[in-house]
């Protein structure tokens, strides 16, 4: 590696969390109850029994937190909104005491100059909304988009980048077909319908995203941008053979292109629906539908972690693949560490689009020691950023428009089903406490963002 990459002018340095993940106060200030605050309740579900009824308690702490976000320099900050803070029932009753959180909260980020980068909806979907279907409902697509418009005009100038989705692939698959996540249905038959109004529900808040805040005729200052953040992780063949080949495009399908292409290539690929038509499952696709899905974007976002390597499994009537064990060293997921994920994450968008990209996610859990003196000394996370940045960089000067990257996670929180185990954050959180403390990434990653590279030392 060479010892100096650094990044173009104007290249946005983040960090990411999720609502769910760290606000706590579940049922605070006339906040609904989400599809995870019930499947967290519910016994068996969360490693440990963890919940997020407190989690990093970022309800109470937000205006500390985002202090260390202004130290730490960054450029942007991305979270997520939950629904139910903001309309408790899915629809028509407007909580004030929970949108004031989030005007409090976006407010103090503009005036540190910390671009507020906001996901609509990271899986915590109104229980009221589950109650009559959830996302099986195709109704519930027409509830976010009265709830996505209300946000635009209500906070629309405010917000630089607006998702609608974080990874529909994971609501889908994860909480309709294993029930590893909330609502916890294991019914795989679910899962084309769920990621279609998923879908569905996306193009139509972009159309309402479109009407409350026109494209500017001229350009002044950055106008909000609108995209939708997926989880694009790399999937490789397990050999040459063409059993374990075809499995693999597959499983790439389920995971990547079922969503690529109908958001950038006119509908669900072929290939899919007839693997997907022999099982039974289709998704429910109405007249007008894509072309609502298809609606242009202003930007893409990717979630990276690791590369999968998928072997022929006839056994698995899903997806007819197994993935192999992680060949190399690991995070604390289990995770292979591959950096290359980043460029190949970003080759495969650009094979559908040409929009800018941004890496929304990628960051490590590592089991984080804390030294006598209080430090926490994590050179493998340090080791694990640096080259995913150096590909980053690379993925630049090969000439894909990435124009930012934000680190999964600011600070330690809530895994979903695995608990409070898997540490991911640049700040170590103390859940007895809720004491922050920085980890040695921490600042490495503040100087990153002062020198906008890598400068080794
Ligand atoms: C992603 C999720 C995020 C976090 C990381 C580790 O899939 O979007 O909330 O859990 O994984």
């Amino acid at each position: 590696m060479s010892d100096k990459l650094i990044f173009p002018a104007g290249f946005v340095w983040g960090a990411a969390t999720a609502a769910y993940q760290i606000e706590g106060a579940w049922d605070a200030d006339g906040k609904g109850e989400s599809i995870w605050d019930r499947f967290a309740h519910t016994p068996g579900k969360i490693a440990g029994g963890a919940t997020g009824d407190v989690a990093c308690d970022h309800y109470h702490r937000w205006a500390e937190d985002v202090a260390s976000m202004a130290a730490l320099g960054l450029g942007s900050y991305r979270f997520s909104l939950a629904w139910p803070r903001i309309f408790p029932e899915g629809d028509a009753r407007l909580n004030q005491r929970g949108l004031d959180f989030y005007r409090r909260l976006i407010e103090a980020l503009n005036e540190r100059g910390i671009a507020p980068a906001v996901t609509l909806y990271h899986w915590d979907l109104p229980q009221a909304l589950q109650d009559r279907g959830g996302w099986l409902n195709r109704d519930t697509a027409l509830r976010f988009a009265e709830y996505a418009a209300c946000m635009f005009r209500q906070f629309g100038g405010e917000v630089r980048f607006w998702a609608t989705h974080n990874e529909p692939f994971v609501q889908a698959f994860y909480g309709h077909g294993t029930g590893e996540n909330a609502p916890g249905h294991r019914n795989p038959w679910e899962i084309l319908t769920v990621g279609h109004h998923l879908l569905l529900s996306h193009g139509l808040a972009v159309e309402a995203f479109r009407a409350v805040l026109p494209r500017p005729a001229t350009s002044g200052a950055p106008a909000p941008q609108i995209g939708i953040v997926l989880f694009v992780w790399p999937h490789h063949a397990a050999s040459r053979s063409q059993r374990d080949q075809a499995a693999n495009r597959i499983a790439d399908g389920g995971m990547n292109r079922l969503f690529l292409a109908p958001l950038f290539a006119g509908g669900y690929p072929e290939d899919l629906l007839r693997h997907f038509r022999w099982r039974g499952m289709r998704p429910a696709v109405r007249p007008g539908d894509l072309a609502l899905i298809g609606a242009p974007l202003d930007f893409l976002g990717l979630n990276t972690y690791t590369r999968l390597v998928n072997q022929a499994n006839p056994f698995d009537l899903l997806s007819g693949a197994r993935q192999l064990p992680a060949r190399g060293p690991t995070t604390a997921m289990g995770w292979e560490i591959y950096p290359n994920c980043i460029i190949e994450a970003l080759r495969k968008a650009r094979e559908y689009t040409s929009l800018p990209l941004y890496i929304t996610e990628n960051g490590a859990a590592f089991n984080d020691v804390i030294g006598p003196d209080g430090a926490i000394d994590d050179q493998n996370r340090i080791a694990y950023l640096r080259q995913h940045l150096a590909v980053a960089h690379q993925a630049i000067a090969e000439g894909i428009d990435l124009r930012g990257y934000y680190v999964w996670t600011l600070l330690d929180n809530f895994e979903w089903a695995k608990g409070f185990g898997k540490r991911f954050g640049l700040i170590h959180t103390d859940f007895v406490t809720q004491q922050r403390r920085w980890k040695r990434s921490a600042y490495w990653y503040r100087d990153v963002i002062a020198r906008n590279g890598l400068v080794e030392e």
